[in-house]
Protein backbone atom coordinates (compact mmCIF):
# COMPACT_ATOMS: atom_id res chain seq x y z
CA UNK A 1 0.00 0.00 0.00
CA UNK A 2 1.64 3.28 -0.84
CA UNK A 3 2.28 5.25 1.91
CA UNK A 4 0.26 8.44 2.83
CA UNK A 5 1.35 10.92 1.20
CA UNK A 6 2.78 14.72 3.18
CA UNK A 7 0.67 17.05 3.35
CA UNK A 8 3.27 19.71 4.86
CA UNK A 9 3.98 22.87 2.74
CA UNK A 10 7.74 23.11 1.64
CA UNK A 11 9.74 25.01 3.87
CA UNK A 12 12.87 26.75 4.14
CA UNK A 13 14.93 27.46 7.16
CA UNK A 14 17.21 30.16 7.55
CA UNK A 15 19.94 29.76 9.78
CA UNK A 16 22.80 32.49 8.40
CA UNK A 17 21.73 35.45 9.91
CA UNK A 18 21.27 38.50 7.45
CA UNK A 19 24.48 39.89 8.61
CA UNK A 20 26.23 36.41 8.91
CA UNK A 21 27.88 36.77 4.72
CA UNK A 22 29.62 40.31 6.11
CA UNK A 23 31.42 38.72 9.22
CA UNK A 24 31.86 35.51 8.16
CA UNK A 25 33.46 37.09 4.89
CA UNK A 26 35.39 39.81 6.41
CA UNK A 27 37.42 36.78 8.83
CA UNK A 28 38.22 34.71 5.83
CA UNK A 29 39.43 38.08 3.55
CA UNK A 30 41.48 39.52 6.81
CA UNK A 31 43.15 36.23 6.39
CA UNK A 32 43.45 35.79 3.09
CA UNK A 33 44.70 38.87 2.79
CA UNK A 34 47.76 39.18 5.54
CA UNK A 35 48.77 35.63 5.94
CA UNK A 36 50.82 33.95 3.29
CA UNK A 37 49.70 31.43 1.19
CA UNK A 38 46.76 33.25 0.81
CA UNK A 39 43.60 30.85 0.74
CA UNK A 40 40.33 32.12 0.80
CA UNK A 41 37.77 29.28 0.88
CA UNK A 42 35.57 28.38 -1.74
CA UNK A 43 32.05 28.96 -0.18
CA UNK A 44 32.41 32.44 -1.27
CA UNK A 45 32.17 32.20 -5.08
CA UNK A 46 28.30 30.76 -4.62
CA UNK A 47 26.62 33.95 -4.42
CA UNK A 48 23.45 34.07 -7.19
CA UNK A 49 25.94 34.99 -10.11
CA UNK A 50 28.10 32.08 -8.94
CA UNK A 51 26.17 29.50 -8.45
CA UNK A 52 24.39 30.58 -12.22
CA UNK A 53 28.03 30.30 -13.32
CA UNK A 54 28.71 26.54 -11.68
CA UNK A 55 25.44 25.44 -13.26
CA UNK A 56 27.06 26.36 -16.78
CA UNK A 57 29.97 24.74 -16.19
CA UNK A 58 28.35 21.59 -15.36
CA UNK A 59 27.03 21.70 -19.34
CA UNK A 60 30.59 22.15 -20.51
CA UNK A 61 31.59 19.57 -22.73
CA UNK A 62 35.00 19.76 -20.73
CA UNK A 63 33.48 19.31 -17.10
CA UNK A 64 33.24 15.72 -17.50
CA UNK A 65 32.25 15.04 -13.18
CA UNK A 66 28.51 16.22 -13.52
CA UNK A 67 27.06 13.87 -16.55
CA UNK A 68 29.57 10.83 -15.17
CA UNK A 69 28.00 11.19 -12.13
CA UNK A 70 24.36 11.59 -13.54
CA UNK A 71 25.35 8.27 -15.33
CA UNK A 72 26.22 6.23 -11.97
CA UNK A 73 23.17 7.81 -10.19
CA UNK A 74 20.89 6.43 -12.79
CA UNK A 75 22.01 2.84 -13.24
CA UNK A 76 22.61 2.30 -9.20
CA UNK A 77 19.41 4.29 -7.93
CA UNK A 78 17.27 1.63 -7.23
CA UNK A 79 20.49 -0.15 -4.97
CA UNK A 80 21.20 2.90 -3.01
CA UNK A 81 16.96 3.19 -2.49
CA UNK A 82 17.48 -0.29 -1.30
CA UNK A 83 20.44 -0.28 0.94
CA UNK A 84 19.97 2.92 1.91
CA UNK A 85 16.55 2.31 3.21
CA UNK A 86 15.77 5.83 3.54
CA UNK A 87 12.69 7.83 4.53
CA UNK A 88 14.49 11.07 4.62
CA UNK A 89 17.23 12.04 1.88
CA UNK A 90 19.37 15.00 2.77
CA UNK A 91 21.42 16.77 0.18
CA UNK A 92 24.68 19.17 1.29
CA UNK A 93 25.46 21.57 -0.91
CA UNK A 94 22.58 20.92 -2.68
CA UNK A 95 22.80 23.59 -5.52
CA UNK A 96 20.10 22.94 -8.29
CA UNK A 97 19.59 19.52 -6.60
CA UNK A 98 19.70 18.51 -10.74
CA UNK A 99 21.03 14.93 -10.28
CA UNK A 100 19.48 14.22 -7.29
CA UNK A 101 16.05 13.97 -9.01
CA UNK A 102 17.84 10.40 -10.67
CA UNK A 103 17.40 9.51 -6.83
CA UNK A 104 14.42 10.88 -5.94
CA UNK A 105 12.47 9.63 -8.76
CA UNK A 106 13.75 6.37 -7.93
CA UNK A 107 12.55 6.65 -4.03
CA UNK A 108 9.03 7.62 -5.68
CA UNK A 109 8.85 4.38 -8.02
CA UNK A 110 9.42 2.94 -4.59
CA UNK A 111 7.20 4.90 -2.37
CA UNK A 112 9.55 4.96 0.16
CA UNK A 113 11.02 7.96 0.59
CA UNK A 114 9.06 10.89 2.76
CA UNK A 115 11.17 13.79 3.47
CA UNK A 116 13.48 15.66 1.59
CA UNK A 117 15.93 17.92 2.98
CA UNK A 118 18.40 20.69 0.16
CA UNK A 119 20.88 22.48 2.57
CA UNK A 120 22.94 24.92 0.43
CA UNK A 121 24.75 28.08 1.94
CA UNK A 122 23.57 29.94 -1.42
CA UNK A 123 19.98 31.21 -0.43
CA UNK A 124 18.71 32.03 -3.78
CA UNK A 125 19.59 29.05 -5.65
CA UNK A 126 17.46 26.73 -3.04
CA UNK A 127 14.45 28.80 -2.92
CA UNK A 128 14.58 28.21 -7.21
CA UNK A 129 15.55 24.29 -6.57
CA UNK A 130 12.67 24.52 -4.22
CA UNK A 131 10.37 25.90 -6.11
CA UNK A 132 11.06 23.47 -9.20
CA UNK A 133 10.97 20.20 -6.59
CA UNK A 134 8.07 21.29 -4.64
CA UNK A 135 6.11 21.05 -8.10
CA UNK A 136 7.26 17.89 -9.42
CA UNK A 137 7.34 15.82 -5.97
CA UNK A 138 3.96 17.11 -4.49
CA UNK A 139 3.99 14.03 -2.23
CA UNK A 140 7.41 14.36 -0.43
CA UNK A 141 7.89 16.66 2.73
CA UNK A 142 10.07 19.57 1.43
CA UNK A 143 12.32 20.98 4.06
CA UNK A 144 15.18 23.25 2.58
CA UNK A 145 17.84 24.54 4.86
CA UNK A 146 20.38 27.73 4.78
CA UNK A 147 23.20 26.84 6.47
CA UNK A 148 26.82 26.13 6.30
CA UNK A 149 27.67 22.35 6.10
CA UNK A 150 31.00 23.15 7.77
CA UNK A 151 29.14 24.96 11.05
CA UNK A 152 25.37 23.66 11.07
CA UNK A 153 25.60 19.58 10.87
CA UNK A 154 23.68 19.93 14.02
CA UNK A 155 20.30 20.93 12.58
CA UNK A 156 19.85 18.49 10.85
CA UNK A 157 16.62 16.93 11.18
CA UNK A 158 16.31 13.06 13.18
CA UNK A 159 13.93 10.76 13.30
CA UNK A 160 13.40 7.91 10.47
CA UNK A 161 16.25 6.02 8.51
CA UNK A 162 18.19 8.94 6.77
CA UNK A 163 20.39 9.21 3.84
CA UNK A 164 22.80 12.00 3.78
CA UNK A 165 24.15 12.69 0.08
CA UNK A 166 26.94 15.14 -0.82
CA UNK A 167 27.48 14.81 -4.63
CA UNK A 168 29.53 16.30 -7.23
CA UNK A 169 33.10 15.70 -5.63
CA UNK A 170 32.31 18.74 -3.63
CA UNK A 171 34.16 16.97 -0.90
CA UNK A 172 37.47 17.23 -3.09
CA UNK A 173 36.84 21.30 -1.72
CA UNK A 174 38.11 20.38 1.35
CA UNK A 175 41.84 20.57 2.56
CA UNK A 176 42.61 17.01 4.08
CA UNK A 177 42.43 17.74 7.64
CA UNK A 178 38.92 19.87 6.90
CA UNK A 179 37.53 16.80 5.53
CA UNK A 180 38.29 14.24 7.83
CA UNK A 181 36.85 16.29 10.32
CA UNK A 182 33.38 16.82 8.06
CA UNK A 183 33.62 13.16 7.45
CA UNK A 184 33.71 12.26 11.21
CA UNK A 185 31.15 14.92 12.17
CA UNK A 186 28.78 13.44 9.34
CA UNK A 187 29.55 10.15 10.84
CA UNK A 188 28.81 11.36 14.28
CA UNK A 189 25.79 13.31 13.26
CA UNK A 190 23.96 9.71 11.73
CA UNK A 191 22.64 6.81 13.58
CA UNK A 192 23.27 3.06 12.93
CA UNK A 193 22.09 2.37 9.84
CA UNK A 194 21.74 5.86 8.34
CA UNK A 195 23.76 6.73 5.13
CA UNK A 196 25.99 8.79 3.11
CA UNK A 197 26.49 9.19 -0.13
CA UNK A 198 29.68 10.27 -1.76
CA UNK A 199 30.55 11.34 -5.15
CA UNK A 200 34.29 11.89 -5.85
CA UNK A 201 36.27 12.62 -9.09
CA UNK A 202 38.93 10.16 -9.27
CA UNK A 203 42.74 11.06 -10.36
CA UNK A 204 42.96 10.58 -13.92
CA UNK A 205 45.35 12.62 -17.16
CA UNK A 206 46.53 16.05 -15.95
CA UNK A 207 45.71 17.67 -19.66
CA UNK A 208 42.12 16.33 -19.18
CA UNK A 209 42.08 17.54 -15.63
CA UNK A 210 43.36 21.25 -16.69
CA UNK A 211 41.01 21.21 -19.62
CA UNK A 212 37.85 20.71 -16.98
CA UNK A 213 39.19 23.85 -14.89
CA UNK A 214 40.34 25.82 -17.85
CA UNK A 215 37.65 25.89 -20.53
CA UNK A 216 38.46 27.82 -23.48
CA UNK A 217 34.76 29.92 -23.29
CA UNK A 218 36.36 31.23 -19.88
CA UNK A 219 33.29 30.21 -17.75
CA UNK A 220 35.52 28.78 -15.15
CA UNK A 221 37.23 31.77 -15.38
CA UNK A 222 34.57 34.18 -14.55
CA UNK A 223 33.50 31.35 -11.63
CA UNK A 224 36.18 32.15 -10.36
CA UNK A 225 36.86 35.80 -10.51
CA UNK A 226 33.71 36.21 -9.11
CA UNK A 227 34.96 35.84 -5.59
CA UNK A 228 36.21 38.91 -6.16
CA UNK A 229 33.06 40.53 -6.90
CA UNK A 230 31.75 39.45 -4.07
CA UNK A 231 34.38 40.97 -1.44
CA UNK A 232 34.25 44.32 -3.88
CA UNK A 233 30.23 44.20 -2.52
CA UNK A 234 30.23 42.13 0.45
CA UNK A 235 33.19 44.55 2.14
CA UNK A 236 33.35 47.30 -0.01
CA UNK A 237 36.75 46.33 -1.74
CA UNK A 238 38.23 47.84 -4.91
CA UNK A 239 39.46 44.69 -6.70
CA UNK A 240 39.70 45.74 -10.24
CA UNK A 241 38.38 42.73 -11.61
CA UNK A 242 40.04 42.96 -14.56
CA UNK A 243 43.77 43.57 -13.66
CA UNK A 244 43.04 39.62 -11.68
CA UNK A 245 43.42 36.18 -14.04
CA UNK A 246 41.71 32.97 -13.38
CA UNK A 247 44.93 30.45 -13.28
CA UNK A 248 43.92 26.46 -12.79
CA UNK A 249 47.19 24.20 -11.97
CA UNK A 250 47.38 20.24 -11.57
CA UNK A 251 49.16 20.28 -8.22
CA UNK A 252 50.56 16.51 -8.40
CA UNK A 253 51.82 16.10 -5.13
CA UNK A 254 48.80 16.70 -3.34
CA UNK A 255 46.83 15.58 -6.15
CA UNK A 256 44.17 18.09 -6.46
CA UNK A 257 43.40 21.25 -8.76
CA UNK A 258 44.83 24.21 -7.82
CA UNK A 259 42.92 27.08 -8.93
CA UNK A 260 44.05 30.29 -7.79
CA UNK A 261 43.59 34.15 -9.31
CA UNK A 262 46.98 36.09 -10.07
CA UNK A 263 47.55 39.44 -10.15
CA UNK A 264 48.40 40.65 -13.95
CA UNK A 265 50.27 43.87 -12.71
CA UNK A 266 51.30 45.98 -9.68
CA UNK A 267 48.22 46.97 -8.13
CA UNK A 268 46.76 48.09 -4.38
CA UNK A 269 43.71 46.92 -2.55
CA UNK A 270 41.29 48.69 -0.16
CA UNK A 271 39.18 46.85 1.56
CA UNK A 272 36.86 49.67 3.49
CA UNK A 273 35.11 46.89 5.80
CA UNK A 274 38.38 46.22 6.95
CA UNK A 275 40.23 49.43 6.79
CA UNK A 276 42.76 47.64 4.89
CA UNK A 277 44.94 48.58 2.00
CA UNK A 278 47.26 45.44 0.38
CA UNK A 279 49.83 45.85 -2.80
CA UNK A 280 50.29 42.56 -5.39
CA UNK A 281 52.86 42.65 -7.16
CA UNK A 282 52.36 40.62 -10.84
CA UNK A 283 51.99 37.18 -10.29
CA UNK A 284 50.94 37.08 -6.59
CA UNK A 285 47.97 35.03 -6.27
CA UNK A 286 45.11 34.18 -3.84
CA UNK A 287 44.50 30.60 -3.63
CA UNK A 288 40.10 29.72 -4.58
CA UNK A 289 39.90 26.63 -4.12
CA UNK A 290 41.15 22.90 -4.68
CA UNK A 291 39.53 20.42 -6.21
CA UNK A 292 41.28 17.05 -5.19
CA UNK A 293 40.90 13.74 -6.84
CA UNK A 294 40.96 10.38 -4.90
CA UNK A 295 41.61 6.52 -6.08
CA UNK A 296 38.80 4.57 -4.74
CA UNK A 297 40.92 3.16 -2.13
CA UNK A 298 41.40 6.09 -0.16
CA UNK A 299 37.72 6.95 -0.52
CA UNK A 300 37.01 4.01 1.45
CA UNK A 301 39.73 3.80 3.60
CA UNK A 302 38.71 7.35 4.72
CA UNK A 303 35.20 6.67 4.86
CA UNK A 304 35.83 3.67 7.23
CA UNK A 305 38.35 5.54 9.26
CA UNK A 306 35.61 8.16 10.16
CA UNK A 307 33.73 5.97 11.72
CA UNK A 308 31.73 4.06 8.64
CA UNK A 309 30.81 0.50 8.36
CA UNK A 310 30.25 -0.78 5.12
CA UNK A 311 31.03 1.38 1.94
CA UNK A 312 29.87 0.33 -1.65
CA UNK A 313 31.42 2.00 -4.38
CA UNK A 314 31.04 2.44 -7.83
CA UNK A 315 32.33 4.15 -11.04
CA UNK A 316 32.35 4.66 -14.26
CA UNK A 317 33.59 2.57 -16.72
CA UNK A 318 36.31 5.13 -17.64
CA UNK A 319 37.38 5.18 -14.01
CA UNK A 320 36.47 8.82 -14.05
CA UNK A 321 34.05 9.42 -10.96
CA UNK A 322 33.09 7.36 -8.03
CA UNK A 323 30.15 7.32 -6.15
CA UNK A 324 30.59 5.55 -2.41
CA UNK A 325 27.63 4.38 -0.29
CA UNK A 326 28.49 4.13 3.42
CA UNK A 327 26.42 2.93 6.22
CA UNK A 328 26.81 3.42 9.57
N1 LIG B 1 25.74 19.25 -5.48
C1 LIG B 1 25.68 20.01 -6.72
C2 LIG B 1 26.31 21.38 -6.58
C3 LIG B 1 27.80 21.39 -6.35
S1 LIG B 1 28.43 23.06 -6.30
C4 LIG B 1 26.32 19.21 -7.83
O1 LIG B 1 26.77 18.10 -7.58
O2 LIG B 1 26.36 19.69 -8.97
C5 LIG B 1 28.75 23.23 -4.58
C6 LIG B 1 27.51 23.64 -3.84
O3 LIG B 1 27.83 23.65 -2.46
C7 LIG B 1 27.01 25.04 -4.18
O4 LIG B 1 25.63 25.03 -4.36
C8 LIG B 1 27.41 25.89 -2.97
O5 LIG B 1 26.54 26.97 -2.73
C9 LIG B 1 27.39 24.87 -1.87
N2 LIG B 1 28.33 25.15 -0.78
C10 LIG B 1 29.64 25.48 -0.88
N3 LIG B 1 30.18 25.64 0.35
C11 LIG B 1 29.18 25.40 1.24
C12 LIG B 1 29.12 25.39 2.66
N4 LIG B 1 30.19 25.66 3.40
N5 LIG B 1 27.93 25.08 3.25
C13 LIG B 1 26.84 24.78 2.49
N6 LIG B 1 26.83 24.79 1.13
C14 LIG B 1 28.01 25.08 0.52
C1 LIG C 1 31.67 22.19 -6.54
N1 LIG C 1 32.92 21.57 -6.90
C2 LIG C 1 32.85 20.11 -6.79
C3 LIG C 1 33.47 22.00 -8.20
C4 LIG C 1 34.78 21.24 -8.49
O1 LIG C 1 34.87 20.66 -9.57
O2 LIG C 1 35.65 21.20 -7.63
C5 LIG C 1 33.68 23.48 -8.23
C6 LIG C 1 34.36 23.95 -9.49
N2 LIG C 1 35.36 24.78 -9.53
C7 LIG C 1 35.69 25.01 -10.78
N3 LIG C 1 34.91 24.27 -11.57
C8 LIG C 1 34.05 23.62 -10.78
Amino acid sequence: MPKPYSQVAPSIDVHLQPDWARIALERDVRRALTVKPRVLPPKWFYDARGSALFHQITQLKEYYPTETERRILAQQAATIVDLSGAETLIELGSGTSDKTRVLLDAFTQRNQLQRFVPFDVSEAPLRQAMDTLGLQYPHLSLRGIVGDFTQHLGLLPTGGRRLIAFLGGTIGNFYPEERQIFLENVARTLQPGDGLLLGTDLIKDPVRLVAAYDDPGGVTAEFNLNALHVINRTLGANFDVTAWEHVALWDAEHEWMDLRVQSKRLQSVHVHALDLTVSFETGDWIQTEISTKFRQERVQQELTSAGFDSVTSWTDPAGDFNLSLALR
